[in-house]
C-alpha cells in the first residue's frame, strides 16, 4: 500500500516538475540565447516575484535585469507550478496576440472573474464582447466625454476641500477616481452611496483588493486555486468566506440601485440626453424583446459596473499618485507643472476648450506612465489552440505575458531610455523605430483600454488641481519607496509622498 502511495506522489511530483522543462527546453534549443529560462520547481514564477522584491524592492526588477543583461532576449520562459508561461518581450511577436485577440482568452483563476467582472467588457468574449463594446464605445470617446468635464472637476475640489493634509496619497487619490466612474455610471443618485457601511469606492476598492491580497499572500488558497481554478471556491476557508459575504452584499445594492432608477424611469420615461450609463443600459434593458438572444441581464449590468469600476479606479489612481511620487523626486517639475496651470485655467477650472492646452502636463503623465505603468503587464493570456507566430509554436493552454512595458529600458527604442524626461514626449520623434506597438500603457488592438481618453481627461483634471493647491513633498523617513504587486502598480509605503495644503 505504502509503496503505491509513493509511487504516485513520484508521478504527480515529476509531473509538476517536468513538464514546463519540456516547453523550456524544446524553445531553448531552437531560439537559443533569445530564450532566457526562469526555472523554479513547483513554486515558479510566484516565487520569483517574491525574491524580486525582497531584494530589489520592486517585483519586476528580476525581468528588467535580464533585459538589460541579454538585450537579444525575446522570450523569457518561467513556470507557474506545472505549466510553462512565456513573457514575450520582442514587439514582433507579442503584436500579433494584440491584433488577433480571438487566438487566445483572459486567463484568471483568482475567481476575480468569476465573482465580480466575468459579464463585463474585461472578461467577456466573441458576439457578447463585441455588443459591449459597440453599446459604450462612443460614450468613451472625447466628444461624449466633454460633458463628464465639469463633474470630475466639482468631485476633485470637493474632495480637496476636505483634506488640508494629505497622508495616504494613493487612497486619497483612487477616492476620487472611484467616485467619477460611479457618478458616470450611476449619475447622482449614488452621491454619498454606501455598502456595508462604508463609502461605495472605498468598500469595492477593498473587496477586489483582499481577493488579490489573500491569494498573494496565502499559499494555501494560491495553490488551491492553482490547481482547482475557480472551484477552489467551492471550498472556502474562513477568510475566502467573508469576502463571498461581501460579494453577495456588493451585487444586492447595486441591483438596488438599478431598479429604483428603473422604476423613476417608468414614471417619467428616458432622459432624452446627458445620461449616464445606467440610462443607456436601461434603455435597451427595458425595450429588448425577452427572447432574442443576445438580450441584457441584470447581471450583465451589474457586472459591468463593478468591470469599468475595476478597470477605471486604481489605474487612474496608480497613474497619479506615480506621477506625484516622481514630482518629490524632480521638485524642478513643480513650478513647470503649476506655471502651466496658472497660465492655462488660473484660477479657474479646466473645460473642453482648455484642457488639450495642458500639454506639458500631458507629457508628463506619458513619461510616468512609460517608467511606471498602471498596468505592467495586461491580464495574462491563454492559448486556445495551437498558435504558430512567426517562427514561435505555442501550444494551446500556454499562459502568455506580454512584455511591452520592458520597451521602457531598450536605447533601440529610446535615446536614454533610462533617465525620466517628460520632454521627450514634446519632440518630433521619440521612438526610434516605432511599429505602434512600444510604447502601449494602455494595451492596443481592437481590445485595447476603452477608457484612455476617459484616464487622461481626469489625471490631468486631478494633477492640475493637486499641484495648484499642495506643496508635494518627499517623506524624508521614507528612503526607497516600493513596487509589489498589486493588481495595479503603484508604490508602497503609501505615505512615501506627503501633500500639504498651500
Ligand atoms: C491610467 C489609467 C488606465 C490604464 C493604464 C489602463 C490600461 C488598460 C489596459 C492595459 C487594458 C488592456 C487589458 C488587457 O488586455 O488585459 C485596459 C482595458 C480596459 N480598460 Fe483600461 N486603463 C486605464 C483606465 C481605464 C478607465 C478610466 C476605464 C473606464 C472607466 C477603463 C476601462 C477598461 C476596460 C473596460 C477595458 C477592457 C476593454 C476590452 O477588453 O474591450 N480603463 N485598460
Ligand atoms: C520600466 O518599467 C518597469 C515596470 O514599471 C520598472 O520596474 C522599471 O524600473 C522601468 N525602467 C526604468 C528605467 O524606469
Amino acid at each position: 500500500m505504502l509503496y503505491w502511495i509513493l509511487l504516485l506522489i513520484s508521478i504527480v511530483a515529476v509531473y509538476l516538475i517536468v513538464n514546463p522543462l519540456i516547453t523550456m527546453i524544446r524553445l531553448k534549443i531552437k531560439f537559443g540565447n533569445a530564450v532566457y529560462c526562469k526555472y523554479l520547481p513547483i513554486f515558479g514564477i510566484i516565487q520569483v516575484y517574491r525574491k524580486s522584491f525582497k531584494l530589489t524592492g520592486n517585483v519586476h526588477q528580476w525581468i528588467v535585469d535580464i533585459v538589460i543583461k541579454h538585450p537579444e532576449v525575446k522570450f523569457v520562459v518561467a513556470n507557474s507550478i506545472n505549466k510553462p508561461i512565456i513573457v514575450i518581450i520582442d514587439s514582433e511577436y507579442y503584436k500579433h496576440i494584440y491584433q488577433d485577440h480571438h487566438l487566445v482568452t483572459k486567463h484568471d483563476q483568482s475567481g476575480i472573474k468569476d465573482f465580480l467582472l466575468s459579464g463585463g467588457l474585461l472578461f467577456t468574449e466573441g458576439p457578447k464582447w463585441k455588443q459591449q463594446r459597440n453599446l459604450l464605445g462612443d460614450h468613451f470617446l472625447f466628444q461624449k466625454l466633454k460633458a463628464r468635464i465639469p463633474m470630475i472637476n466639482l468631485v476633485t475640489k470637493e474632495k480637496i476641500n476636505e483634506m488640508a493634509n494629505v497622508e495616504k496619497v494613493f487612497e486619497f487619490i483612487c477616492s476620487i477616481t472611484g467616485e467619477v466612474v460611479i457618478r458616470s455610471f450611476f449619475g447622482e443618485e449614488a452621491e454619498g452611496w454606501k455598502i456595508n457601511g462604508k463609502e461605495a469606492q472605498i468598500e469595492l476598492g477593498s473587496i477586489l483588493a483582499s481577493f488579490i491580497k489573500l491569494r498573494v499572500t496565502n499559499f494555501f488558497v494560491y495553490f488551491k486555486q492553482k490547481l482547482l481554478g475557480v472551484k477552489s471556491w467551492q471550498y472556502c476557508t474562513k477568510k475566502e468566506k467573508e469576502i463571498m459575504d461581501r460579494v453577495i452584499k456588493l451585487k444586492k445594492d447595486i441591483i438596488e440601485v438599478i431598479f429604483k432608477r428603473r422604476d423613476k424611469i417608468k414614471q417619467q420615461g428616458h432622459k432624452q440626453e446627458g445620461g449616464d450609463f445606467l440610462d443607456l443600459y436601461l434603455k435597451i434593458f427595458m425595450e429588448q424583446n425577452v427572447y432574442s438572444s443576445d438580450r441584457i441581464e441584470t447581471d450583465e449590468i451589474v457586472s459591468q459596473f463593478i468591470t469599468l469600476f475595476l478597470a477605471g479606479t486604481d489605474t487612474t489612481g496608480a497613474l497619479v499618485a506615480n506621477s506625484l511620487l516622481l514630482i518629490s523626486e524632480n521638485k524642478q517639475y513643480l513650478q513647470e507643472l503649476r506655471n502651466e496651470v496658472k497660465n492655462v485655467i488660473g484660477n479657474g477650472d479646466i473645460t473642453s476648450e482648455n484642457i488639450n492646452q495642458l500639454v506639458f502636463i500631458e507629457s508628463f503623465l506619458k513619461e510616468v506612465l512609460r517608467l511606471k505603468p498602471s498596468v505592467v503587464y495586461p491580464i495574462a493570456r491563454k492559448a486556445k489552440s495551437n498558435i504558430q507566430i512567426k517562427d514561435l509554436y505555442i501550444k494551446k493552454g500556454t499562459i502568455l505575458l506580454l512584455g511591452n512595458f520592458l520597451a521602457n529600458i531598450s536605447t533601440q527604442n529610446y535615446d536614454n531610455p533610462l533617465e525620466f524626461n517628460p520632454r521627450r514626449w514634446l519632440q518630433q520623434k521619440t521612438i526610434k523605430q516605432d511599429n505602434g506597438f512600444i510604447n502601449i500603457p494602455f494595451a492596443a488592438g481592437p481590445r485595447n483600454c476603452i477608457g484612455q481618453h476617459m484616464a487622461m481627461i481626469e489625471a490631468r483634471i486631478i494633477l492640475a488641481h493637486i499641484v495648484r493647491n499642495y506643496d508635494i513633498i518627499r517623506n524624508s523617513q521614507v528612503p526607497k519607496a516600493q513596487w509589489p504587486a498589486r493588481g495595479t502598480q503603484t508604490y508602497l509605503p503609501d505615505n512615501a509622498v506627503h501633500l500639504v495644503k498651500i
